[in-house]
């Protein structure tokens, strides 16, 4: 009977290493696919074109800065990195959204610079991502 306990208890211990180590080896693959990502993450510097945003888009926004606001439209409308033909939603969206950014910035309309913001990133922020993020920034 105390024999029988001592293996089953053998037992579960080495299940129980067994499921551990498997973790660890899980956990250690997902950490190595992290590794590709070198921006954009918790703890990593950000994107090129994220901290472009931050310095030519969101500061001149919030100061009220309508000219620099404009030229932060017609630099990015000049890097549209999407196909005419094959992504036409995406290129079409970053276009307009940079027509309308120019328009309202002209015109210092708050809510229409919004809308322009977020056509785009509504449209072409999550393709851009998956495929353009290392693409250098417009200068
Ligand atoms: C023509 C397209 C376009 C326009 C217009 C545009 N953005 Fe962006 N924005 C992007 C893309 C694409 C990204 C994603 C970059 C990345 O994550 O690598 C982005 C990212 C950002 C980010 C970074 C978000 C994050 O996850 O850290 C901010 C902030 C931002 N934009 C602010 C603005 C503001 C404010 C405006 C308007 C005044 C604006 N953007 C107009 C395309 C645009």
């Amino acid at each position: 009977m105390r024999k029988l306990l001592r293996y089953g208890l053998l037992a579960m211990g080495l299940a129980l290493g067994a499921g551990l180590s498997g973790w660890t080896a899980d956990a250690r693959a997902e950490g190595k696919e992290e590794k590709k990502d070198t921006c954009g993450k918790a703890g990593l510097p950000d994107c090129p074109l994220q901290a472009w945003m931050k310095d030519n888009m969101v500061k001149p926004k919030a100061a009220g800065d309508w000219a620099k606001l404009k030229t932060g439209f017609e630099k990015i409308g000049k890097s549209n990195p999407f196909d005419k033909t094959k992504d036409k939603k995406e290129f079409d969206a970053w276009t307009d959204s940079v027509k309308k950014g120019i328009d309202a910035a002209d015109k210092q309309n708050k809510d229409d610079v919004n809308g322009a913001c977020n056509d785009c990133h509504n449209a072409a922020r999550k393709p851009y991502r998956e495929r353009f993020r290392d693409n250098k920034v417009p200068n």
